[in-house]
């Protein structure tokens, strides 16, 4: 048996995940001691931020890469907790490029067992949807409305001005998930169809708090709105990314660490 990434008498760490490498390099520039681990062809950067014990990794894209990279979290490092960091396409009416959505439950919109199962169901879970952790989604709000009170200081004034992130919201609702990255208003259409309350689309969550769920660990997700999950989806996501979401995700994370649960209980 591998010994454990953590000594069994410390803190259990908490888990940050982005599925983009510019996802998850502001985090990694504000953790002053981070090491690599290697497992399962990613590196687990363990360190501390806010004070916090941390291990911070890049799950890749997809559900499945989401999954394994939550197993290993889950059974390897013992993380107390798995927050998710990352982009998403806004679905509903009124969720904005440069919003943030928080979870508070998560569905695979592509799961579709039917006539065996209802549609979206899990099989054999008697559920489609996974509930994320209510003190962490609030947490993760609150630090959202924070950092989007003044977008122009994280972001600087010429991203907002390009990107149109004059008065961002924060969302809190259904997330949903599947293997398809959608960039045609005809499947935003559909899914809107069959699923009116989802705020947001992305490709890794809904994978994630189910792993989560099956360990009985705590798990969380913030995505700030890249595109509209429509034909335009692919323009300037990568800018977006790089300017915009990198930088929220980093300022989130850091404040939800600072007041989230458990704050008072620093390694
Ligand atoms: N992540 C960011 N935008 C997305 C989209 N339109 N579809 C799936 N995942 C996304």
């Amino acid at each position: 048996m591998p010994a454990p990434a953590v000594p069994a008498a410390s803190i259990a760490p908490i888990a940050l995940v982005g599925a983009l490498h510019e996802e998850l390099a502001a985090v990694l520039e504000a953790m002053p001691d981070e090491q690599p681990v290697r497992v399962a062809g990613r590196e687990f950067w363990q360190g501390h931020l806010e004070g916090r014990p941390v291990v911070a990794v890049l799950s890749r894209i997809g559900k499945v890469a989401a999954a394994t990279t939550a197993a290993v979290l889950l059974e390897r490092f013992g993380v107390q907790a798995v927050l998710f960091t990352g982009v998403a396409g806004g679905l509903a009416p009124g969720v904005a490029v440069g919003d943030v959505v928080v979870a508070t439950e998560l569905l695979q919109h592509d799961m579709d067992a039917s006539p065996l199962f209802p549609r979206h169901e899990v099989p054999l879970y008697g559920r489609a949807r996974f509930p994320a952790d209510a003190h962490w989604a609030a947490a993760l709000a609150d630090a959202a409305s924070h950092v989007l009170a003044d977008p122009a200081a994280l972001v600087g004034g010429a991203a907002v001005d390009d990107f149109a992130l004059h008065r961002p919201r924060v969302h809190r609702g259904l997330i949903v998930s599947g293997d398809r990255f959608v960039a045609t208003a005809a499947e935003s259409d559909a899914l809107r169809a069959a699923l009116p309350d989802a705020l947001a689309v992305e490709m890794e969550g809904a994978a994630m708090a189910q792993v989560c769920h099956d360990w009985g660990v705590p798990f969380a997700a913030v995505r700030t709105i890249s595109d509209r999950a429509d034909d335009a989806a692919h323009t300037d996501f990568t800018r977006f990314v790089a300017e915009v979401a990198r930088r929220y995700s980093a300022a989130v994370l850091r404040e939800a660490l600072r007041d989230g649960p458990g704050a008072l209980a620093r390694a």
